[in-house]
């Protein structure tokens, strides 16, 4: 590798005393990166399930600790909150810890990675600076505006009376979206000028707390949706293989929307021609700007893209993995996966080995609770028969041990079975397949997952 080229050529400078000394590269920009043996991974999910096995596959990793995590981290759990800056400092500090990978954006937008980064620690994930791509959506908007990056016309409003007088003048049914988090809640797609009105008086009514101060108001986009994710170092990008999601919570693609319920990759929609258009006309630019920003972007890039008739847009930002698509893609991804999370880290992208993308197709399906999402039930025996391995997976999210030690749910999303075959049709007949091999009182699951891409699905 041309890695390995430069470390030699060095060494035999140096064998040859009376040659002036080869320019300190070394002492300024190493050349290669830092030991990598403990990782810690932030969150509760299934996306932070999933991306603890897939840094495992790592031979050089010892131990990936995961906090809080759920009954899938094992004896790696830690019972740190996500958003505990000094205790996870503190972890990090006393165990030699060399990479934190943040997966929510929760803690991102609340700053931990900035606080672990001043106490001297590697991670991966943006400070509270950058993850306003997700947490603020005017703030997104205005940078896509600026650079140019397709997207929906927008107004941001700040009071009632503003946004009426847009609508009243558009006399368009525009999409409503509260400014801040709101847990994938704060959005109204409307259909009629007046559910765009009634969702503007629900916001500024205090529907969706102080996120709902400030809305954005877009223009409707039509096409279908596909998640593309950037691993960036700051400068540099590495692109995932796109993926469909299933935000609704029935077949069909009908009831109320969900986190997601299921998700397949490669997602055909977007051939490589297609990534590549989404790497230059959204992704660099998007880097681009937010280093005029002065914002040094550390973590993953996530464009939700419509595909329109007029070419990719976006729809959103998130600084983060999506979920459930990192539980779909991490299966595909080769063990060089922590060293370019660590490469992202540390800025230097240049040193990371190439990430390897298996070629098959990957299918998951999400086990929610009964009652999910308004008020799943919890506590009900959960039965698994079988374990993961290098062509299905299960990753668990909202379960726990209880007293007894028995694994019981404790949350919406309860689990997620994830399979690998030559084509989605194998893909998903194995993931349905698995999952006939869970079993807990009230499981719910949608059988359409991948209708998009499976034949006679
Ligand atoms: P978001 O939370 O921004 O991803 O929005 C949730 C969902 O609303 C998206 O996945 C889209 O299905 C839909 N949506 C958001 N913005 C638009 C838009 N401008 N046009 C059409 N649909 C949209
Ligand atoms: N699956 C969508 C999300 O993570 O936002």
């Amino acid at each position: 590798s041309p890695m390995e080229g430069c470390v030699l050529q060095r060494k035999t400078y140096e064998a040859r005393p009376g040659l002036p000394a080869p320019m300190a590269i070394s002492s300024t920009r190493p050349n290669s990166l830092p030991d990598l043996q403990r990782v810690l991974v932030v969150g509760s999910g299934g996306r932070e399930h999933a991306l603890s096995w897939a840094l495992q596959r790592s031979s050089e990793l010892e131990t990936v600790w995961i906090t809080p995590g759920n009954a899938g981290s094992g004896q790696h759990g830690l019972d740190l909150a996500e958003t505990d800056s000094r205790g996870l400092i503190d972890h990090c500090l006393n165990n030699g810890v060399d990479l934190v990978v943040v997966g929510p954006e929760a803690p991102l937008a609340a700053g931990v990675g900035d606080a672990l980064r001043q106490a001297g620690i590697a991670v991966f994930g943006p400070g509270a600076d950058g993850a306003q791509l997700e947490a603020s959506k005017a703030w997104a908007k205005q940078l896509m505006q600026e650079a140019g990056i397709p997207t929906a016309g927008h107004w941001a409003v700040q009071t009632e009376a503003e946004a009426l007088a847009v609508l009243n003048q558009v006399q368009r049914p525009l999409v409503v979206k509260a400014d801040g988090l709101a847990a994938g809640k704060g959005v109204t797609v409307a259909d009629t000028v007046g559910e765009a009105e009634t969702a503007i008086r629900d916001a500024f009514a205090g529907r969706f707390g102080s996120a709902g101060e400030q809305l954005v108001l877009e223009e409707r986009l039509q096409g279908p949706e596909v998640s593309v994710f950037a691993l960036c170092d700051g400068e540099r990008i590495v692109l995932l293989p796109p993926a469909q999601d299933h935000k609704r919570l029935e077949e069909g693609d009908r009831g109320p929307n969900t986190g997601g319920m299921g998700a397949y990759a490669p997602a055909p929609l977007l051939d490589a021609d297609g990534l590549e258009l989404v790497r230059r006309t959204v992704l660099e630019p998007t880097v681009q700007a937010l280093r005029k920003r002065g914002i040094d972007y550390r973590g993953v890039i996530y464009a939700g893209l419509m595909l329109t008739a007029d070419g990719p847009q976006v729809i959103e930002f998130n600084c983060r993995f999506g979920d459930p698509e990192c539980q779909t893609l991490m299966p595909l991804l080769g063990p060089e996966l922590a060293r370019v999370l660590q490469a992202c880290a540390l800025g230097r992208l240049d040193l990371a080995p190439t990430l390897q993308i298996d070629g098959r197709c990957s299918a998951c399906v999400v086990a929610a609770a009964a009652g999910y999402p308004e008020s799943p039930r919890k506590g009900d025996a959960i039965q698994l028969g079988f374990e993961s391995d290098a062509e299905r997976q299960l990753f668990h999210a909202g379960t726990r041990r209880n007293e007894k030690g028995e694994l019981v749910t404790a949350g919406g999303r309860v689990l997620a079975v994830v399979a690998q075959g030559e084509d989605f049709d194998q893909a998903f007949a194995s993931a349905y397949r698995n999952l006939e091999q869970v079993q807990f009182a009230g499981i719910t699951y949608r059988r359409d997952i991948g209708h998009q891409v499976r034949s006679g699905g």
